[in-house]
């Protein structure tokens, strides 16, 4: 087990593949003690500031709680109601709540505010979403394949849709530990040249693989996991028209899946947009394991709670 304690959690390109296995191992611990009722309150007395500046249901909801069932407490800060409206810096903030909390976690539009915060934080940051990255879903997600498949390394992750920040979280964590990732959008929406990049270089270094394509069919051929997300994030509402004529053809349907291995696992990060990205069929199918993904929000993040605020000592 390697220590974690003062990490922040911005992206998973600065994790290891090591630093990974030590949350997803944790994480699994944590939900077996959990279901059997062992005690986990790791963070006695400790406090978590929570901001957000987009909608959640999900993050908010599964920190709150985690930080509950750790014994310390979560304080959900809307970020409208901070004087960061009011035109506090971002910096400013950061001093200040770094006199209060023991970790900050913030959800955010431009990716550059949480780096911000870790900057001038003297307390552990954790990304719960920015226009870049969704770190915190990926650890959800390869915890549930990990459940459920077994094994990562080896495994086929197909991602339909938009080259976003849940498919970039989900492309760098999936190469580090060793998938076959594939992702498929349509010209124009690919996910970020950087992120190509890392996923290559992860994928040589743990022997997975990546490819980036233009064709649905062609890349769920096979596939073990066919993962979507919504054709609009947070932020592009604007888009939204538009995105849905061009994305038709990605939409994850009966007659998509069919090229899938008959055992593949259908995911999604959620929020669902049924009938654009994917429809009821797909995903009220026993091939869904949408509802457990969601529930390993939870003990994946206490796991990475646990670890960056020193509950858990190596
Ligand atoms: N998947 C996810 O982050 O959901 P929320 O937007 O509800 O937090
Ligand atoms: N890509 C989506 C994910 C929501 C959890 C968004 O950014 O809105």
């Amino acid at each position: 087990v390697v220590s974690l304690a003062g990490r922040d959690l911005l992206c998973l390109q600065d994790y290891t593949p090591e630093e990974i296995w030590t949350i997803l191992e944790t994480a699994k611990m944590l939900k077996i003690w959990q279901k059997i009722g062992k005690p986990h309150r790791l963070l006695e007395g400790k406090t978590l500031a929570m901001i957000f500046q987009k909608p959640s249901t999900r993050t908010r909801v599964s920190f709150e709680v985690a930080m509950a069932h750790l014994g310390g407490h979560a304080l959900y800060l809307n970020a409208q109601d901070l004087q960061l409206r009011r035109g506090e810096t971002i910096a400013d903030t950061a001093r200040v709540l770094s006199r209060y909390v023991d970790a900050i976690m913030a959800r955010v539009y431009d990716h550059k505010d949480v780096e911000d915060l870790a900057k001038y934080a003297s307390v552990p940051v954790i990304n719960g979403l920015s226009d870049f990255s969704h770190p915190c879903q990926a650890l959800a997600d390869y915890m549930t394949i990990w459940e459920k498949k077994g094994t990562i390394k080896g495994v086929k992750v197909v991602y339909v849709g938009d080259g976003n920040n849940v498919a970039h979280s989900l492309m760098i964590a999936g190469t580090k530990l060793g998938a076959d990732v594939v992702v498929a959008t349509p010209e124009g929406y690919e996910p970020d040249e950087k992120v190509i990049k890392w996923a290559e270089q992860n994928a040589a270094e743990s022997g997975g693989s990546f490819e980036l394509l233009h064709d649905p069919v062609k890349a769920v051929k096979d596939a073990d996991v066919i993962y979507t997300d919504v054709w609009a994030s947070m932020g592009q509402e604007a888009e939204a028209e538009q995105r849905r004529k061009i994305f038709k053809p990605f939409q994850v349907n009966k007659d998509l899946v069919k090229h899938a291995k008959p055992d593949y696992m259908f995911m999604h990060c959620l929020p669902a947009h049924r009938g654009e990205e994917v429809t009821d069929d797909v995903i009220d199918s026993p091939n869904s394991v949408v509802w457990d993904q969601a529930e390993n929000r939870l003990h994946a993040q206490k796991a990475v709670l646990a670890l960056v605020m020193g509950g858990i000592k190596s």
